[in-house]
């Protein structure tokens, strides 16, 4: 395999190798170079949705969407409707879709958030529609000794209903979806559970600090967000049909870039599922038998 490193702090476009049939061996070089580089590109792949997911589990469980009650499977971010058109701008399907142009760490509302992103281009717009990622391991490296130690210790607030009230995500989820999407915390400084790098851990679904002023606290967490988001520690895909990409949520934030709002973009996406023998959001045994697909942006 041939391995290009993007010449950011992360990001590394991966070519000669065949994620359809991947070796074990290769695999662990794979899995390797994704710690690594935190996020992986791999052009021209052109899986399946099996292919997808069996690439996916190789990393680990599946994770259910924000909808406890479906099993966990593949998702499709699209401005497609069901009848084929292009979604309406106001169209709660098109509105939820604008919400990932903010930072993020998927998952991060929920009590343990995902693992890794994998997304695979299906339809592309003609310009826009990029990915971007944000280092937030060379984020942590580049804070002031003094910013540093003021976010010691300090706890964010990760809300469902913060980041997604304004994009629809309050129409979207049942009364019985927001009950499993209780406020969780996370701290603000974390450690990598498998590359021990400390890592800055803020984006959307972040509403504010524990214990202090929440609109103080709120507007901190927005200007590190801004400040940790900027060169040499970003990186953005061009997409072509039948790219592939995987990122690790524990190390990086990442963002869509807005595309023209009557062309169409359909993604495939799975997640990975934190490793947690405990986490409520993981695919259960009997689920890895059955994948149904996961309702993401609107299709109900
Ligand atoms: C995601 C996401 C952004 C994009 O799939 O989790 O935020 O570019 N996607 O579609
Ligand atoms: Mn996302």
């Amino acid at each position: 395999m041939e391995v290009t490193p993007t010449g950011a702090t992360l990001g590394a476009v991966l070519r000669d190798l065949e994620l359809a049939t991947l070796t074990d061996a290769e695999f662990a070089e794979v899995y390797d170079a994704w710690l690594e580089y935190a996020v992986l590109v791999f052009p021209e792949q052109h899986l399946s949705d099996d292919e997808h997911i069996a690439f996916t589990r190789r990393f680990g469980r599946l994770e259910r969407g924000f909808r406890r009650t479906m099993s966990a499977g593949i998702g499709r971010l699209s401005n497609v409707t069901k009848e084929g058109e292009v979604a309406a701008p106001d169209s709660v399907q098109a509105r939820f879709l604008v919400g990932n142009t903010g930072w993020h760490s998927d998952s991060s509302y929920k009590r343990i958030g995902a693992k890794a992103s994998i997304l695979a281009a299906h339809v592309v717009p003609s310009t826009g529609g990029e990915t971007e990622w944000a280092d937030m391991r060379a984020a942590c490296k580049a804070l002031e000794p003094e910013a540093a130690a003021s976010l010691d210790g300090a706890v964010a607030v990760h809300s469902y209903r913060f980041s997604h009230a304004p994009f629809g995500g309050l129409e979207i989820a049942s009364g019985e979806d927001l009950a499993h999407l209780p406020d969780v915390l996370h701290p603000v400084l974390r450690t990598h559970p498998e590359t021990a790098q400390r890592v800055l851990f803020v984006g959307r679904h972040a509403s504010h600090i524990v214990g202090r002023d929440l609109e103080e606290s709120r507007e901190l967490l927005r200007q590190l967000t801004a400040e940790a988001c900027r060169p040499p520690r970003l990186y953005a895909h061009t997409w072509s049909v039948g790219d592939l990409a995987i990122w690790d949520n524990r190390a990086v934030l990442h963002r869509g870039h807005r595309w023209p709002d009557d062309q169409a973009r359909v993604m495939v996406r799975t997640t990975v599922a934190g490793d947690d023998p405990d986490n409520e959001w993981a695919e259960t045994v009997d689920a890895q038998l059955s994948v149904s697909e996961d309702e993401f942006a609107g299709r109900r």
